[in-house]
């Protein structure tokens, strides 16, 4: 076990993800459990106080790879050092508000803490953005950054990925092992494109073995307003998945996938399969040597054509706002 901790910065610390995350972080779950980690949290000073509370649940927790908690209200102290930062804490959408009021609200968040990053974090960072609207509230945060490459900065759609697993295996009545090169391409919103058409269920295509009528008007649409029935059924949006699917990313990102299958994350698109360079979207990718790459030389065809345009063209319009607020 290495004694040097590895600094794991967590925003909006005290919300319900921040609950969710932070226990299975301290217990070694994000890294691996030869992996001791130093917990920075940031909160808004209101709830500071919150945040503290949670802090002294983890102490009690006795958690062995746990070498400190610190506790801040300014991005430049909670994110100094850090080596791996999850952006959760965010503005959510209120009664009245315009998707560019959102994005604009969320830029006064994002933007000063990617400075912080740049200005303080340790070398090799890595970002995860939670807090949505995710994919471009990471594009903020990485154009506060120049100093740190840009494909650091990541956004998580790996939730989206796990509930297509789990509707697929639900479907096929197949365990979730047997499931492999899923994707979600796009952004984390409803335009979503979780595509079966290069799964794999077995030997086979997994599009193959539905119908089509479930795959376009059931499955597609299930999983991609999933956050919305959670919101609906639970009053609250998703938080012990969403805090699951981030601990899947940075493990994963941190210590590779798993050989003959990939997953699925949003980062900086280098224009693979005609998505517009820069914008950070979600594709097909595996983890080598600490650094996501976009698997290469899929086949798409016209109907996966369509839905990855769609929700790139969304991608692109929040690019264009925020460009057009100053924010990026
Ligand atoms: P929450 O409201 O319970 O908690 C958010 C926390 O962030 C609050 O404690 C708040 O004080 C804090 N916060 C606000 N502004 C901050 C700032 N500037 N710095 C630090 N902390 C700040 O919300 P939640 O349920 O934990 O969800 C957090 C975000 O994650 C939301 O934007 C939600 O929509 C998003 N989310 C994303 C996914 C995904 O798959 N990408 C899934 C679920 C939820
Ligand atoms: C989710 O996918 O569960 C969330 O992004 C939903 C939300 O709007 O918070």
């Amino acid at each position: 076990m290495s004694n040097t901790p590895v600094t794991v910065t967590v925003t909006g610390a005290a919300g319900q993800i921040g609950y969710a995350l932070l226990f299975r972080i301290a217990s070694g779950q994000l890294l691996g459990s030869d992996t001791p980690v130093k917990l920075n949290l940031l909160e808004i000073p209101q709830a500071v106080k919150a945040a503290e509370g949670t802090a002294m649940e983890l102490d009690d927790c006795a958690f062995p790879l746990l070498r400190g908690i610190d506790i801040h209200d300014d991005p430049a102290a909670a994110f100094s050092g850090a080596n791996v930062a999850l952006l959760v804490g965010a503005r959510p959408r209120t009664k009245g508000m315009e998707r560019g009021d959102l994005l604009e609200a969320n830029g006064g968040i994002f933007g000063p803490q990617g400075k912080a990053i740049n200005d303080g974090a340790a070398d090799d960072i890595r970002v995860l953005a939670v807090g949505n609207p995710a994919n471009t509230n990471a594009l903020i945060a990485q154009a506060s950054a120049p100093d740190v490459p840009a494909e650091r900065f990541t956004a998580m759609t790996r939730l989206d990925h796990n509930r297509a697993l789990a509707q697929l295996s639900k479907k096929l009545d197949v365990q979730l092992d047997d499931i492999k090169k899923l994707t979600i391409w796009g952004n984390h919103s409803a335009t979503q494109y979780p595509d079966l058409f290069h799964a794999e269920v077995g030997d086979k295509i997994a599009a193959d073995q539905v119908d089509r009528d479930w795959l376009e008007n059931d499955f597609i649409p299930t999983v991609a307003k999933r956050g919305a029935a959670i919101i609906e059924a639970r009053g609250a949006s998703s938080a012990a998945s969403a805090a699951n699917a981030a601990i899947d990313h940075v493990y994963d990102w941190v210590n590779g996938t798993q050989d003959g299958d990939w997953v699925s994350a949003a980062i900086p698109s280098d224009g693979s399969y005609g998505v517009a360079e820069g914008i950070i979207s979600s594709f097909p990718v595996t983890s080598k040597n600490g650094r996501w790459e976009i698997v290469q030389g899929l086949e798409i065809d016209d109907f996966s054509r369509g839905k990855i345009d769609a929700s790139v063209a969304e991608l692109v319009e929040e690019r264009d706002t925020v460009k057009k607020l100053g924010l990026i």
